[in-house]
């Protein structure tokens, strides 16, 4: 189950990764924004954010402007590590190493074609484990600091 939030200058990808989600048969819970009216992204990035933190959603997928507020909003959340990306091979290493679970990306940034491959990426890429899991061990320990 994907968590998905935009705000208004996210809306539009957000609904094209939609489109997507539903050709790739991947179920997914919007939590807003729902309209290109503009809007707070902190709100709707909390709330996807908080789901995938409680267990209810697996990963996450936030749009804004650039891909940084909702980023910097996601990784507020305990058991979240957000990646904000520009390019394939960052959304490709987030998993790899980073075990991202939540992508960021910017709706003002990046064409469809881009937009589309990083998504894809980020879904289709699992976390490569060994070396790597005691970074994250550190990182989580670092929660609440
Ligand atoms: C909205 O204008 C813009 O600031 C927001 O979408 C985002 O890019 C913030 O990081």
């Amino acid at each position: 189950m994907i968590a998905l939030a935009s705000d208004h200058a996210g809306f539009h990808l957000k609904e094209e990764i939609k489109k997507l989600l539903e050709t790739r048969g991947i179920e997914f819970k919007d939590f807003g924004s729902y309209s290109d009216k503009r809007s707070d992204y902190p709100d709707f990035a909390h709330a996807a954010s908080s789901a995938i933190s409680r267990g209810e959603c697996d990963r996450g997928i936030l749009v804004c402007g650039t891909g940084v507020g909702v980023g910097i909003v996601a990784n507020k959340h305990t058991g979240v590590r957000a990646a904000m990306c520009q390019i394939p091979e960052a959304a490709r290493l987030s998993r790899l190493h980073n075990d991202a679970n939540v992508l960021a990306i910017g709706g003002r940034l990046l064409n469809w074609e881009t937009a589309r491959t990083i998504v894809e990426v980020f879904l289709d890429t699992e976390f490569e484990g060994g070396r790597h899991i005691g970074r994250l061990d550190k990182i989580h320990k670092l929660t609440n600091l």
